[in-house]
């Protein structure tokens, strides 16, 4: 009896990262939130690596210190009160993969979402930070205003991209409503040109 079944946009985000992140790397979570996400980079990139993670909410922040420290990793992670379209400021050297979580802090204010200005910013800084075969993925959650500009814009962005940059990869489920959260996968290329 097969029990092989299809993975949601997140499953497959993660799943992504769990395969590709080595002890020692360098990862961003440039959408922090209640830090789950942060978490997991953590405990993927072990004692000698370092996530740098970036969320606008001081509560954001509050809430992934405390669960860093809870499981005793916060010397692993930096973490900014700073919006992600800044994450250069912060991060100089080449990180082996981004993770963008886009929309709303679950159970907080969800006018305080990414928004397309911002978000473009933050994904042009992240693919220009990532060393050659590193990753970056991006989920995004359509069915708002917001949601839905951010996914339109990112599919045109990320389609502009040229191969011989970066490999891209747009999963989504596409009978299932204008709703669901799809993932956008991308590994930049040996040499690739700066956007
Ligand atoms: C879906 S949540 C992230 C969930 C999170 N990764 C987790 O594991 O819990 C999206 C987060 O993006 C944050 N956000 C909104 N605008 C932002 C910006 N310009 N820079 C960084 N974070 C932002 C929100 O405050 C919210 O916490």
């Amino acid at each position: 009896m097969q029990s092989y079944e299809l993975k949601s946009a997140r499953y497959i985000a993660a799943d992504c990262l769990r395969r590709f992140l080595l002890p020692g790397n360098t990862a961003v979570d440039a959408t922090m939130g209640n830090g789950h996400d942060t978490l997991m980079l953590c405990e993927l990139v072990g004692e000698t690596g370092c996530v740098y993670a970036f969320d606008v909410q001081m509560q954001a922040v509050e809430n992934t210190r405390a669960r860093l420290m809870e499981a005793g990793m916060l010397q692993r992670a930096r973490l900014f009160c700073c919006g992600h379209e800044h994450m250069a400021e912060h991060v100089q050297s080449p990180v082996d993969a981004v993770m963008f979580n886009l929309g709303w802090l679950p159970g907080g204010d969800k006018t305080v979402t990414t928004r397309w200005n911002t978000t473009r910013q933050a994904v042009i800084a992240a693919l220009n930070l990532l060393r050659d075969g590193g990753l970056c993925v991006v989920c995004v959650y359509p069915g708002h205003p917001a949601g839905d500009e951010e996914r339109k814009q990112l599919t045109e962005l990320f389609a502009s991209l040229r191969p011989q940059d970066f490999n891209v990869l747009h999963h989504r489920f596409i009978n299932a409503g204008p709703g669901a959260p799809e993932c956008f996968i991308l590994q930049k290329q040996e040499r690739a040109q700066k956007i």
